[in-house]
């Protein structure tokens, strides 16, 4: 009936995936720890079992240096994928989420951002996956009974993640985080990057338009 069919997929959404080199997670992780122990020390005692956050400036702390370092290497390699001849960008904002089992986090995006992601100190089995929420609602206007699910009929899409694994995407895709159904606690580092003096430079018109008149 036909010669050959063809699927195309238009339009996919990126997500990266990093694997971060095995001694530079223990430096990351050993700095992250103690800098939790010292953080929480420093607070008054939460809710037992509750979900913890840290500030959210982390980005500008010494003891997270190495890590912002692997953010701007990672967001260095996407803009070359991207073709974004820059590398005038800041990690705007950075924070750690702890979550003991039983907690969860629901769906969000990132405003006024760029790229988001988390690098993951702990991802113990039950607690070890991020998901992914298709951001086109009209998917869903009509939607039969699907025999099987593929990534061509889901709106969610669970990626799974492990210590060490660095997980970019765009800011505007909402994710979130299911239970945690493992017995030790998630502890995740959650960051924003954005274009450095955006207002100054990318968001000028792209086009040229030239006033000179014509010579006679
Ligand atoms: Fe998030």
């Amino acid at each position: 009936m036909f010669g050959e069919k063809d699927t195309i997929q238009i339009f996919p959404y990126p997500v990266w995936l990093f694997s971060v080199d095995a001694d530079r997670v223990e430096t990351i992780n050993q700095k992250a720890n103690a800098a939790i122990t010292q953080m929480r020390q420093a607070e008054p005692p939460g809710i037992p079992g509750a979900h913890w956050q840290s500030p959210n400036d982390l980005q500008a702390r010494d003891e997270f240096g190495e890590l912002v370092e692997t953010i701007s290497g990672a967001t260095k390699e996407i803009f070359t994928e991207l073709r974004i001849p820059t590398d005038a960008f800041l990690v705007t904002g950075m924070w750690i989420n702890l979550r003991p089992p039983g907690t969860q986090h629901p769906a969000h995006t990132h405003p006024n951002n760029y790229l988001s992601g988390t690098y993951y100190v702990t991802a113990p089995s039950g607690g070890d996956a991020i998901v992914f929420r298709d951001p086109r609602v009209e998917t869903n206007i009509i939607s039969p009974q699907f025999s099987e699910q593929t990534e061509l009929n889901t709106r969610e899409i669970m990626v799974p993640v492990e210590p060490g694994m660095l997980v970019m995407f765009p800011s505007w895709l909402p994710h979130f985080v299911p239970p945690n159904q493992g017995n030790a606690d998630r502890i995740s580092i959650s960051f924003n990057v954005m274009f450095e003096s955006y207002g100054e430079t990318i968001s000028r018109p792209k086009w040229t338009f030239d006033q000179t008149p014509e010579e006679s």
